[in-house]
């Protein structure tokens, strides 16, 4: 395989590959940039831009300008997002769910969170479903754990509350092809036939408000750039069934410890999970990726670059709020007057300090966890 080859970008709901494009993924899935007056307009409803929008984590939409629009005319919008539990959560997974609670506290709305056990299960050979139904339980005791309130947020689990997505199921893939699918997923001979049908379980959640409530208000999904190919072919039918075409606003991946490629549950050893011990976490973060030089002394002399630097990066994006101090590391790191081994050191100590808050939470929101299953 040649370096071409190993580089060569795939992004798909189950393989994130290669070097990403961000730019080339707005071209090539059709999605918007998130534009300097689109962030104005949102702003006017947060007050100061959430950090994840305000350093461009967040970088692309569909519709977010349509559902600000419909907003400020009095229809009201419910969040969307999910989880597929294979095994435990990692910090990566816990970017669009903090910004999904952002959206919740500023705007007030309500959230359907679907758990894909079932998705799990299909998609992979060696999944058993007793195993991904419980890691969905798991995985549950994360989000609650993120300060969610029940009476806003309402928990699906494919499994168990499919009575409630069938119908809309139904109706969603009877008007979606097996060429669309095939084109859009790249679905082959062999996949299974469970896999082919299960897009339209994804799908949904986007319209289940209505069914629950009445009300036909869209749906607005925060999520990875991975989950978009569902969205557009839910995008392509919601308007023949009635409903809003549901939006989007996706992030970037949230890289991995190693160089280059995203956080991966399928990488542990480049990967922060959301139970790892502080030691697991020391040892992790001493291994990572860095911009750094060689030596201490050429370092000294002639700076890193922070730009490629995966512990620069968790800073950006999850555990330096302060924009001025955030500044301030990449100054010193690009004249060379901090060393790698600082940035870690004090990357530890951050990541520490939160999980340990996350994982009391965590066991706290097993007392509560029935409060958030969806109620019929
Ligand atoms: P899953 O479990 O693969 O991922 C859960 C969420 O985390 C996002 N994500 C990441 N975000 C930032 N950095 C990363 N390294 C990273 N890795 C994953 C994913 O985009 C996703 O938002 N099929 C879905 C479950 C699902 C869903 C949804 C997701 C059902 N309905 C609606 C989003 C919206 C899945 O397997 O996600």
């Amino acid at each position: 395989m040649t370096d071409a080859d190993k580089n060569e970008m795939i992004v798909t709901p189950w393989e994130v590959k290669g070097k990403i494009d961000y730019e080339r993924l707005i071209r090539e899935f059709g999605t918007q940039p998130l534009t300097e007056e689109l962030l104005k307009k949102l702003e006017k409803h947060t007050g100061e831009l959430h950090l994840q929008i305000r350093r461009g984590l967040f970088f692309s939409h569909r519709d977010l300008d349509t559902v600000l629009d419909l907003y400020e005319k009095g229809t009201k919008f419910v969040l969307y997002t999910g989880r597929g539990p294979s095994g435990p959560v990692h910090i990566g997974h816990l970017v669009p769910w903090i910004l999904t609670k952002h959206l919740q506290d500023k705007f007030n709305t309500r959230l359907y969170f679907q758990i894909t056990d079932d998705e799990k299960f299909l998609v992979d050979d060696e999944n058993k479903l007793a195993d991904m139904t419980r890691y969905g339980y798991e995985n549950a005791l994360d989000l609650i754990a993120l300060g969610y309130k029940p009476e806003d947020t309402f928990i699906i689990y494919d499994t168990k509350d499919i009575d409630l997505l069938y119908d809309i199921a139904l109706e969603v893939a009877k008007r979606i092809t097996y060429s669309t699918a095939r084109a859009t997923f790249g679905f082959q001979e062999s996949t299974n036939l469970g896999w082919v049908f299960w897009p339209a379980v994804q799908a949904a959640p986007c319209f289940i408000h209505r069914k629950l409530t009445g009300e036909n208000v869209p749906a607005l999904i925060p999520a990875a750039i991975d989950q978009d190919p569902f969205w557009r072919i839910t995008r392509d039918i919601a308007q023949k069934l009635g409903y809003h075409k549901p939006a989007q606003i996706h992030c970037r991946f949230l890289p991995g410890l190693g160089q280059g490629g995203k956080m991966s549950a399928s990488e542990p050893e480049t990967s922060i999970f959301t139970i790892d011990p502080p030691d697991v976490v020391k040892h992790k973060i001493w291994n990572a990726f860095t911009g750094g030089k060689g030596t201490a002394a050429e370092q000294k002399k002639t700076g890193a670059d922070p730009s490629i630097c995966t512990i620069y990066q968790y800073f950006t994006y999850l555990f330096e709020e302060d924009d001025e101090k955030l500044a301030e590391r990449e100054s010193r790191c690009k004249a060379g007057e901090i060393l790698c081994g600082e940035c870690k050191k004090d990357l530890v100590v951050r990541i520490n300090k939160f999980l340990a808050e996350h994982q009391k939470k965590r066991e706290k929101a097993k007392d509560t966890l029935e409060k958030f299953h969806i109620k019929r």
